[in-house]
Formats: C-alpha cells, sequence, structure tokens
C-alpha cells in the first residue's frame, strides 16, 4: 500500500500563507498530477510531502505511516527535481549508487538496482559517463533512474520536462507514460503545462492561489469545469466566454444566445440574472441557418489539421471558431455560428458551475 494522504495541510512563509487548509489523497498507483499557474504552491506540496519542507498544520500520511514528523529520509519517497540535481562530480551510476550506499545497502545489491534501472531506462551504456557528458534529455533519464533505484513507495516529479526542448518534452512524456504503466507506482506530478497534466494523469488537481478549484479525470476537468478559473485555465486555445441573460419559461429554464435565440439547459440551476457562457472552440460550428450567434471573421490561423477563425459577434465579444483544415472562409467572411448544447458549460458571478452534473 502506498497511497499518500494530506488532512487539512496548511503551510505559511513568514506572513505568506502558500497552502490553505489542503486535504487530498492520492491513490496506491495512482498518477496524480498538481496542475496550476506558477506560484499557486505547487512545488510547495511536493516539498512536504518529500520532507523536505515543513507541514505547519495538518497531517500526512504514506502508505498508511503518519509522516509529517520523519525525517525525508524514512518517508520512502523519491523526487525527481525539475533541474536533476545531479553530482557533476560522480558518474551516472555514482550519482544513482549515492543515496543507496547512504542507507547502507550492500554493494551486489546496488549494482542490481542500476543494471535494473538502466536497463529500463535504456541508458546501460551511458553509465560511466558524467553529467557534462550528456544531454538534458539524458540527465533527466539519469534524475529518473536515481529516484527507481531507490524503490520509493511513490515518486514525486516536480516540472521534470519543462527544461527540454519541444520534440524531446513529447517523447519523454511518452516515455513517462508507458515507465507507469509498467511499474504501476504511486506518482505526484507537478507542471504548469496542462498538455502534460491531460495526457499523463488518472486525476487532476487544479490549483489556484492556495486552493483546490477542482480535483477531477482529464475529461472530466476538460468537459466539466468547475469554475471559471479551470474553464481558462485548461485547453488550447482557451474556452470562450460570453455575457447571456438567463431565461425561465415555466419549469424550462435557459439562456438568451446573442442572436436573440433561446438555448434550454435542463441541466443547469440558474437564477435570474446574467450567467457567463462558455463554450470550447470545437464545440462552435459554421451552419447555414437556425444560427446561435452571427459575426464577422477578423483572422485566420491555418494549423493544418484544423483552422481558427477569430470570430468578431454582431452581439458579443472576438471568439475563436474552429473549423476544418480546409476552411474556404476569408477573413471579413460573415458566419453563422451553433453551440453544441451538450458542451456548454455557465457560470456565475461567483465563478462556479452553474450546471448539475450530467447525472442529477
Ligand atoms: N522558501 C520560501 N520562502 C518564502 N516564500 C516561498 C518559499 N518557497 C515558496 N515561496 C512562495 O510560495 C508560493 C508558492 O510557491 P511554489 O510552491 O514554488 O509554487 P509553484 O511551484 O506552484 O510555482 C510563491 O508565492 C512563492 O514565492
Ligand atoms: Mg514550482
Amino acid at each position: 500500500m502506498s497511497d499518500i494522504k494530506l488532512s487539512n495541510v496548511s503551510k505559511t512563509f513568514g506572513i505568506v500563507s502558500v497552502i490553505d487548509d489542503l486535504t487530498l489523497t492520492v491513490k496506491s498507483g495512482e498518477f496524480l498530477v498538481l496542475l496550476g499557474p506558477s506560484g499557486s504552491g505547487k512545488t510547495t506540496i511536493l516539498r512536504m510531502i518529500a520532507g523536505l519542507e515543513t507541514i505547519d498544520k495538518g497531517t500526512l500520511e504514506i502508505g498508511g505511516q503518519r509522516c509529517e514528523s520523519l525525517p525525508p529520509g524514512q518517508r520512502q519517497v523519491a523526487m525527481v527535481f525539475q533541474n536533476y540535481a545531479l553530482y557533476p562530480h560522480m558518474s551516472v551510476s555514482g550519482n544513482m549508487a549515492f543515496g543507496l550506499e547512504n542507507i547502507g545497502l550492500g554493494k551486489a545489491e546496488i549494482a542490481a538496482r542500476i543494471a535494473a534501472a538502466a536497463k529500463l531506462l535504456e541508458m546501460t551504456s551511458l553509465l560511466e559517463r558524467y553529467p557534462a557528458q550528456l544531454s538534458g534529455g539524458q540527465r533527466q533519464r539519469v534524475a529518473i533512474g536515481r529516484a527507481i533505484v531507490k524503490q520509493p513507495k511513490a515518486f514525486l516529479f516536480d516540472e521534470p520536462l519543462s527544461n527540454l526542448d519541444a520534440a524531446l518534452r513529447v517523447r519523454t512524456r511518452v516515455e513517462l507514460a508507458q515507465l507507469h504503466q509498467r511499474l504501476q507506482s504511486t506518482v505526484v506530478y507537478v507542471t504548469h503545462d496542462q498538455t502534460e497534466a491531460m495526457t499523463l494523469a488518472d486525476r487532476v488537481v487544479v490549483l489556484n492561489s492556495r486552493h483546490v478549484e477542482q480535483i477531477g479525470t482529464p475529461m472530466e476537468i476538460y468537459h466539466r469545469p468547475a469554475t471559471r478559473f479551470v474553464a481558462s485555465f485548461v485547453g488550447s486555445p482557451a474556452m470562450n466566454f460570453i455575457q447571456v441573460k438567463t431565461k425561465l419559461n415555466g419549469k424550462k429554464i435557459g439562456i438568451v444566445a446573442p442572436s436573440g435565440k433561446w438555448i434550454t439547459l435542463p441541466n443547469a440551476s440558474l437564477g435570474k440574472g446574467d450567467v457567463e457562457l462558455g463554450i470550447r472552440p470545437e464545440s462552435i460550428s459554421i451552419v447555414d441557418r437556425d444560427a446561435d450567434a452571427t459575426g464577422q471573421v477578423k483572422i485566420i490561423e491555418r494549423l493544418g489539421e484544423r483552422t481558427l477563425l477569430h470570430v468578431q459577434l454582431d452581439k458579443g465579444p472576438l471568439i475563436i471558431v474552429q473549423d476544418s483544415g480546409l476552411s474556404k472562409l476569408n477573413i471579413n467572411s460573415p458566419v453563422k455560428l451553433k453551440f453544441n448544447v451538450s458542451q456548454i458549460s455557465l457560470f456565475g458571478p461567483d465563478g462556479k458551475s452553474s450546471l448539475r452534473s450530467a447525472a442529477s
């Protein structure tokens, strides 16, 4: 068992509160991603789990054992840092052996663990090299190898791909996913990159200054954002937001689209007044009639497999609409737009979603 439980954890640096009453369980074997903007407290949470930072209030359990007072070496977690933190004067195998010698493992056991990890990461031929003789991607592999040989209860990754170039980042991301499939270990992975979060996570925790905005599977976070912050942070290009009025007609409830058309939304719990309609570029289609909004194309971004149209609505803001890669539209083309009702999000003045879950 290697689940991680944070209960009512708070942390302040001086008088600045960084984490406020965080309760979070990472299930055994789960790949959990902490996603949030820079400064939202992601690294601090990892460091508290690792024991590199004290926990001011609250409790931490790792594999059923209370840990908040244990020194880092006794928590049986391994952290991989953004900057790799390799010892430059030690070879790759020296770097991997270092932590193991410190805990008094025998030479044969250390050699066996290093050989197994090197094989897993396909870096057997690099074992005698020094960090300066390695590429960024190879150094990252060594840092991961150093974590693997510890045979920890859980891996803690702090933005491990951010120092790699774009192509290598994509490749290493896939390798990390494969590694997790093979090892089935508990992982807490910190990133500000929503693509990494979406592709790697079993569950994503979206953080925003000191607090959790939403915890859910990547698909829940993407399709049913609980708050406007989540909706705007996840997805590229971002979700469009349009101010609309609610309309109640007997028992039916809905909103007035920019075209004046009434859209019924049986799942919404709406009061009277203004709400923000959130809709992703791919959930808007170009139609001939029955439009929910009309506008004029102002900018065209051809990305190959799809085209992004920046459309100035006649009654509303500039929004982004996804069209096919072979879009025939031109600058200043008038367009009629239809919203995919099942993909609409609504946010009240408090920024919270006004949609009940599909089940209710
Ligand atoms: N040792 C420290 N002393 C004072 N403030 C810190 C310290 N470490 C982090 N902070 C502050 O805590 C906040 C969260 O930091 P961090 O956990 O590094 O965020 P993230 O990893 O999400 O970018 C930031 O405002 C940062 O300036
Ligand atoms: Mg950080």
